[in-house]
């Protein structure tokens, strides 16, 4: 597919420059009609009806876990849906049975929805430590060495930073976690839209991402658990549709991911997320990272030239991916998405990016402006938000 293609499927690509894909991205039409679909030719609940609707409905339910599975290197049998990457991490962080005295390994890059999850277990006794990234937001394995021990039973981090962009080196974190006997659990959020990412090459235990932020509709997510691991874990949320069988006294769950998915799920949501992927292999991600990298390159260049703005973090291309957070001298972050917005209908986040420690760390209580790439965007519109930026800048 060429990028003229791909445009025109996103009915707002033509309409505004949206450069906020890491906060939630754009829908290609295929996954409108897939939820459209779902309404219109096959409305039912699944796994509780013999009825024909009920049967379709299902079966295209489970086609999308065969989907999402398959674009990870897993199995369905380890596919949990949820509705968000902070629903999947909170169901690891809820699920294991944490002991006084353990410990867990964080980073100083995580997003709210992977810090919040496991500071909470410290009413539990469990020691949580934060690992910190270097000065141009990189995490390194060697600083794990010293942060996980014998004691150490998860270490939960992201693969790719949702601030400042940078690509963590998970495989060998995974062999230092194995090394001690401790789990690992990847926050896939940023990494799983944006290339090409295997549950196996990772060496993780648990992959936690959202499908809103991979062209799939919001109020998807997805737990990927492996699978010997999946009957060490209780679900957060219990009810109909996991059992196997209930008394007045005691329940039995039906064992792997139905345990997992108690109440009526997002059908509609999870059938688009299935399109979304049919519509990111039909690209190849091969050619989404490439085609991020060429514009991530073109953005940094343009951004260095510009007077006020600083890159935050890495200033290179090395080890990271097409979101792009910059400060502008004199301006605040809100006030600087406002300009880009009401100058050119530029869409960019700005503010702390829920992540909190990692900007008062960086010490800038207001955040950043966040640039963030994908598949849609093209080298006119990042030309574009550096000229607008630029201009206005160079005004005031
Ligand atoms: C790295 C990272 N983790 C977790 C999340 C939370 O995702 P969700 O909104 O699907 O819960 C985000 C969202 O921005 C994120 O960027």
């Amino acid at each position: 597919m060429t990028i003229q293609e791909i445009r025109k499927d996103f009915p707002l690509a033509g309409r505004v420059i949206y450069l906020d894909s890491a906060a939630t991205s754009l829908t290609p039409i295929p996954v409108i009609a897939g939820v459209a679909e779902y309404y219109q030719e096959y409305n039912a609940n699944i796994g509780r009806g013999v009825h024909r609707l009920s049967q379709i409905a299902g079966a295209k339910y489970l086609s999308s876990r065969r989907k999402v599975a398959t674009f990870i290197g897993g199995k369905e049998e380890e596919i949990i849906f949820t509705q968000s990457a902070t629903y999947a991490i909170n169901t690891v962080a809820q699920g294991i049975s944490f002991r006084t005295g353990d410990r867990v390994v964080i980073s100083s890059l995580e997003h709210h929805s992977n810090f919040l999850p496991w500071l909470r277990l410290r009413n539990q006794g469990v020691e949580v430590i934060v690992v910190k990234a270097s000065a141009t937001g990189h995490l390194e394995s060697e600083d794990f060495r010293e942060a996980i021990d014998e004691r150490t039973r998860l270490v939960a981090i992201t693969h790719v930073s949702n601030v400042l962009g940078t690509i963590t080196p998970i495989a060998e974190i995974s062999k230092l976690c194995h090394e001690k006997g401790a789990l690992l659990l990847v926050d896939g959020a940023q990494s799983v839209p944006h290339m090409p990412v295997d549950v196996e090459q990772l060496g993780c235990d648990f992959l936690c991402f959202s499908g809103h932020k991979m062209l799939g509709p919001t109020g998807t997510g997805v737990l990927w658990v492996r699978e010997e691991l999946l009957s060490q874990l209780s679900p957060l949320v219990v009810g109909g549709g996991a059992i196997e069988d209930v008394s007045m006294d005691e329940y039995l769950l039906v064992p792997g991911y139905t345990g997992f998915e108690a109440g009526t799920p997002n059908i509609a949501g999870v059938i688009g997320l299935g399109r979304a992927v049919d519509y990111l292999n039909t690209v190849g991600m091969d050619w989404v990272e490439a085609h991020e990298a060429r514009l991530t390159e073109q953005l940094l260049r343009g951004l260095e030239h510009i007077k006020r703005v600083k890159i935050v973090g890495e200033e290179g291309t090395h080890g990271r991916i097409g979101v792009v957070p910059f400060t502008v001298g004199g301006m605040p972050p809100h006030d600087v998405a406002l300009l880009l917005d009401e100058a050119a209908k530029i869409m960019v986040r700005s503010g702390h990016q829920c992540a909190l420690p990692l900007m008062k760390g960086l010490g800038l209580s207001d955040g950043v402006v966040r640039v963030s790439l994908y598949l849609y965007n093209t080298q006119e519109e990042v030309e574009i938000l550096l000229t607008t930026l630029n201009k206005a800048l160079s005004r005031t």
